[in-house]
């Protein structure tokens, strides 16, 4: 299955905000991801930044007249909103958004606006005071409760010099919501999945811990891909230093107790569990509230079982564990389907260049309850996590 955005037609309007030159890399790499993009620029954007830059990132005409005599088409605003599978707005200013919400129709973006039964997304850029008026605010809250999606703003630095609330998100976030929101009423809407990520943290004292080398890209890629099929997910991760994907609920955890306490307290609600989480077996038996000095040559640490977040984890839910291994990975993977009561375990041998900790892709092999293996080729990450759910899917209809 390719990305989210793949063959999407995408209809990017740019209203006249400082951020403009932010939607200039928010177009291009939805372009490199796959989407059709059709810009509309209103007159203030064109203020900001010249349609040519447009024209040459997206290979298409950009719109910035709805009375264009040479259009190519008849009536351009009817047929890109006819044709969108979503409207992005981006940055939206305070004005476009009053006109929005006011249902006003006097311009190309306007009136794609309200020609189209396609999703609206829009991501508000102003500053802060602007962003804060009730008028705004009040603007907002009725787009909301019609359904459309706003996405931000951010906390930070706003070009008047001002620290607060109005800048534009960054392009990772936008792409996010795109194709969270693309992906809304997907196979997965309605359903709730628990993703587990990351390796676990546990502490020998106050400096030092016992980790492992798990990334928690794959189980990053599980919250993305369920999220873009319309599911709610909950990320329970242990995972640092990777970018918070956009509109899943992201639980921070450190050590296996926490990821367990949250996992159990999450799961009851959820229709699947898929634990991608590198869980310590062990913690040290005792925490030092100070640093352990060095002493002696030899330094032993005792280490107590932690509980095992899948076997504790029971319920009326589909359960999914992942096993990675060094050697014996079917044999291994499939002792554990059973000692753990699983509906389905995704095996991956970490010896293997295109597997395992850090990387983009993996080569997995998924085993059910009847023990059949499906060998999958070498993926992206992504791509692993829609034939997993796949599988999930096929578990929830039986
Ligand atoms: N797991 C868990 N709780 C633990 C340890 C592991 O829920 N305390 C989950 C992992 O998230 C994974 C599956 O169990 O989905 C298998 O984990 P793995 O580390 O491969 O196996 P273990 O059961 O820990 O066995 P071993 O380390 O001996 O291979």
């Amino acid at each position: 299955m390719a990305g989210p955005l793949e063959n999407k037609n995408v209809v990017l309007g740019v209203t006249g905000s400082i951020a403009c030159y932010k939607a200039v890399d928010l177009a291009s790499k939805l372009v490199q991801a796959g989407a059709l993009v059709d810009v509309v620029m209103t007159y203030g954007a064109t203020q900001f930044i010249a349609p040519l830059t447009f024209r040459a990132i997206t290979h298409r005409n950009v719109v910035t007249n709805a009375f264009d005599i040479n259009s190519e088409s008849a009536i351009e605003h009817v047929s890109l909103a006819h044709r969108a599978d979503i409207v992005v707005i981006a940055p939206a200013t305070v004005h476009c958004i009053a006109k929005l919400a006011g249902g006003l129709a006097d311009d190309a973006l306007t009136t794609t606006v309200i020609a189209t039964l396609a999703p609206l997304l829009i991501a508000p850029a102003m500053d802060a005071n602007m962003y804060d008026h009730p008028a705004t605010q009040e603007n907002l809250e009725k787009l909301r409760q019609r359904g459309v999606v706003i996405a931000g703003p951010a906390q930070g630095r706003l070009a008047s010099g001002l620290m607060g609330m109005g800048r534009l998100l960054e392009t990772p976030e936008l792409l996010g919501h795109i194709s969270a929101t693309l992906g809304r009423k997907g196979d997965l809407a309605g359903r709730t999945v628990v993703v587990s990520a990351g390796g676990t943290m546990e502490a020998i004292d106050p400096v030092r811990v016992i980790t492992n080398h798990s990334s928690g890209k794959m189980g990053y890629a599980l919250a993305e891909a369920a999220r873009d099929r319309g599911a709610n997910v909950v990320l329970v991760t242990a995972a640092s230093g990777l970018a918070e994907p956009a509109m899943v609920k992201v639980v921070p955890v450190r050590s296996a107790e926490e990821m367990c306490d949250a996992v159990l307290e999450r799961v009851q609600s959820a229709d699947a569990l898929i634990m991608a989480a590198a869980v310590a077996d062990y913690r040290p038996s005792i925490q030092a509230d100070q640093k352990i000095k060095k002493s002696e040559d030899d330094l032993s640490i005792a280490l107590t079982k932690t509980t095992d977040i899948l076997q504790a984890a029971k319920g009326n839910f589909v359960r999914v564990g992942f096993s990675a291994e060094s050697q014996d990975l079917v044999k291994n993977a499939k002792v554990k389907v059973q000692s753990k009561d699983l509906d389905l375990i995704v095996a991956n041998d970490i010896t293997d260049p295109d597997s395992g900790f850090g990387r983009d892709t993996n080569k997995v092999a998924l085993i059910g309850r009847d023990l059949q293996v499906e060998e999958l080729p070498v993926l992206s990450k992504y791509e692993v996590s829609n034939r997993v759910l796949d599988r999930v899917l096929t578990l929830f209809r039986s």
